[in-house]
């Protein structure tokens, strides 16, 4: 809570404590007696009289303002507490946690929740899933690939073959780590040993695995600024403290600096096709980068989830492929971006004691990922229909690029949208004018049912208020000119700041 909030709420319970003080005849009539000071705090709570995060008086001060004993206002504290509105900590002292529920529970289930789970506050990811499951709205935001490309007569085949060759394989349990035979197949196609894999629920599990594994609230975490939301998200209600390294420098000596500023626990990556911003870290830096982290002795997690969607040329090799000498580096792959994110399926290519941690939390959360998904993957990587699709879904995506620049370029005046063609990825990373808000140009483009993402999600400070990330992988090319007019219109009325505030939500 803000510190002046902090100071108006300490303000409102005194001057409820005062009020009783001067008057105990100003508690509610109820009886029992501790019944009436329970009243009294609720209804101070629920018309936000006394706001949460207030300290409310010690039970012994309390006592002695109403001339009652200190066992009714233990008794009242208590039952405030089983209903979830306040919460004591030993030695510290009662404070309110939340209002009365206005649902039919008999308590408020928000003080019920662990403070830890409170932190996680921030809705972007589920509001970007949610607009991108929505038919009637076109979502720029979510990162999706052209899933007309997706093989399904093939995953089809490849479903029938499993489930007629090894059904049992498929239905019952299998080990955390992941279905051997998998294991196996990724590590042929995309490098790392089989041993070393272990197959997750999407990349985004593997970053929660890893902040569970390695991160203690208070640790430093360097990661790419701007830099991929999910992460920032997850580290953060992890308790790391977030450092940003800008990427678009891509400066060496800065992050040297960072390291021995802020000792990180692991730098987080996305240095192939970043997100959003496109970059792609050039081999030389890749190499110095690795020569700091191990000289420095931090990890390094490279994630690598949009290497093999290229537009030109080669990616330089991964800096898990070219850390053969230190180890210090822990990869994160996905089939989100390469098949459909509706799979749910990724795996992390570490070294052994990282990979068994990393399975023995896993195991907590998810005991094993989904058998059927993972043999049928591994039945189209193994067939060479996983490469072929690859192959038509890049020329799909260069298709759908092109498409999306030139309808800005024909619909957007210049300068109002700036941006550096991506050689791969899926993401336009737009600059707006420096007057522009980038939430205004959100909030106008919903009103016309079109979504993109503001930047500010994608810092982990400060920052982005004057981008938006625009998907172009996600719309047909046909759609390219609906969007870039919408997103005309939207900078135009942002920029007369002619926002009418229009606060349109979807649901
Ligand atoms: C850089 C990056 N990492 C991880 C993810 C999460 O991918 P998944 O769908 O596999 O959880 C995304 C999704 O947008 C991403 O952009």
């Amino acid at each position: 809570m803000p510190k002046k909030t902090i100071r108006q709420a300490d303000q409102s319970v005194n001057g409820l404590f005062r009020t009783l003080r001067a008057d105990p005849r100003a508690l509610p009539r109820a009886r029992p007696l501790y019944r009436r000071l329970v009243e009294l705090l609720e209804g101070g709570i629920a018309a936000g009289a006394v706001a949460q995060g207030v300290r409310l008086p010690p039970e012994r001060d309390m006592a002695a303002a109403l001339r009652v004993s200190r066992a009714t206002v233990v008794s009242a504290y208590r039952e405030l507490e089983s209903r979830g509105l306040v919460r004591g900590y030993v030695g510290r002292g009662t404070y309110v946690s939340a209002k009365p529920d206005a649902g039919s529970a008999p308590f408020a289930w928000r003080g019920k929740m662990a403070s830890n789970a409170l932190l996680a506050t921030d809705t972007t990811v589920r509001d970007l899933m949610r607009a991108a499951a929505n038919p009637d709205v076109m979502s720029l935001a979510a990162g999706v690939p052209a899933l007309d490309c997706f093989p399904t007569a093939a995953f089809q085949r490849a479903v029938d073959r499993v489930l007629t060759r090894e059904p049992q394989t498929a239905w019952r349990h299998g080990p955390t780590e992941g279905l051997p035979r998998v294991r196996a197949t990724l590590a042929a196609r995309f490098g790392g040993e089989p041993g070393h894999i272990l197959l997750l629920a999407g990349a985004q599990q593997g970053l929660d695995l890893l902040a569970r594994c390695l991160i203690d609230p208070g640790d430093a975490v360097v990661m790419d600024r701007p830099g991929y939301l999910g992460a920032i998200q997850t580290f953060r209600s992890a308790g790391a403290r977030l450092v940003g390294w800008d990427i678009n420098r891509a400066d060496i000596d800065e992050l040297e600096e960072l390291l021995l500023r802020y000792r990180p626990k692991l730098i987080y990556t996305n240095p192939t096709y970043q997100n959003p911003t496109g970059v792609v870290l050039p081999i030389r830096l890749r190499r110095e980068l690795l020569d700091l982290a191990a000289r420095y002795r931090v990890p390094i997690v490279e994630d690598d989830t949009y290497r093999e969607l290229g537009l030109a040329g080669v990616a330089p090799p991964s800096l898990f492929k070219l850390d053969e000498a230190h180890k210090v580096v822990i990869r994160i792959n996905s089939f989100s971006k390469m098949l459909a994110p509706g799979l749910r399926l990724g795996w992390i290519s570490a070294v052994g004691p990282i990979v068994d941690q990393l399975a023995i939390i896993k195991q907590q959360v998810d005991p094993h990922t989904q058998n059927l998904s993972q043999l049928v993957v591994s039945e189209l990587v193994e067939q060479g229909v996983f490469d072929a699709h690859l192959v038509t879904l890049k020329a799909e995506h260069r298709r759908r690029r092109d498409a999306m620049v030139h309808a800005v370029r024909q619909h957007v005046p210049a300068g109002a949208l700036r941006f550096t063609v991506p050689d791969g990825g899926m993401y336009l990373w737009c600059q707006l004018g420096a007057h522009v808000q980038a939430r205004a140009v959100h909030e106008h483009a919903l009103r016309d049912r079109v979504v993109v993402v503001t930047g500010e999600p994608f810092y982990v400070d400060q920052g982005g208020a004057h981008h938006v990330r625009v998907c172009y992988t996600s719309q047909a090319p046909e759609r390219a000119a609906h969007a870039a007019q919408v997103l005309a219109r939207s900078l135009a009325s942002a920029a007369r700041g002619t926002a009418e505030s229009p606060r349109v939500r979807l649901v």
